[in-house]
């Protein structure tokens, strides 16, 4: 996905891709290997899922409770819940909703 951008005193070239592997890759970026899956970071509460700030998430700890439900849930019902091997993943083209489009998993 490339898209043409404008930032006030900030030139930023047009093919600039923020969901590109280079992008990710930044050696400034807020953790170690961020497009690794990892449920055991130590610092992974610097997450900004819910935003920052003033406009931080009302529903938050809604948010999170459903999610351990649901999660939880899933595992109980399927706990050989797995994914199936070598998908190619493809993206909505949308960088505040960000998964992906298929994911087929085996629940066997
Ligand atoms: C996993 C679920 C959720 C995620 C990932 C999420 C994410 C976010 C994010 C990123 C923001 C900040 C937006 C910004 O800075 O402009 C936000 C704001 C907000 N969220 Fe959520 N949210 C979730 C669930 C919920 C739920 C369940 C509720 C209500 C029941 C809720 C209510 C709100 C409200 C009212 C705001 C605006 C807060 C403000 O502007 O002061 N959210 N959410």
């Amino acid at each position: 996905m490339t898209m043409t951008a404008a930032v006030p005193g900030c030139p930023v070239d047009e093919s600039f891709d923020p969901l590109s592997p280079e992008f990710l890759a930044d050696p400034h970026a807020a953790f170690t290997e961020p497009d690794r899956f990892d449920l055991h970071r130590p610092d992974a509460d610097r997450h900004l899922a819910f935003g920052q700030g003033l406009h931080y998430c009302l529903g938050a700890n809604l948010g999170k409770l459903e999610a351990q439900i649901a999660i939880a849930e899933l595992a109980r019902r399927y706990p050989d819940l797995a994914l199936v091997p070598d998908q190619e993943f493809t993206f909505h083209a949308n960088i505040s909703f960000r998964g992906p489009q298929v994911l087929l998993v085996r629940v066997n």
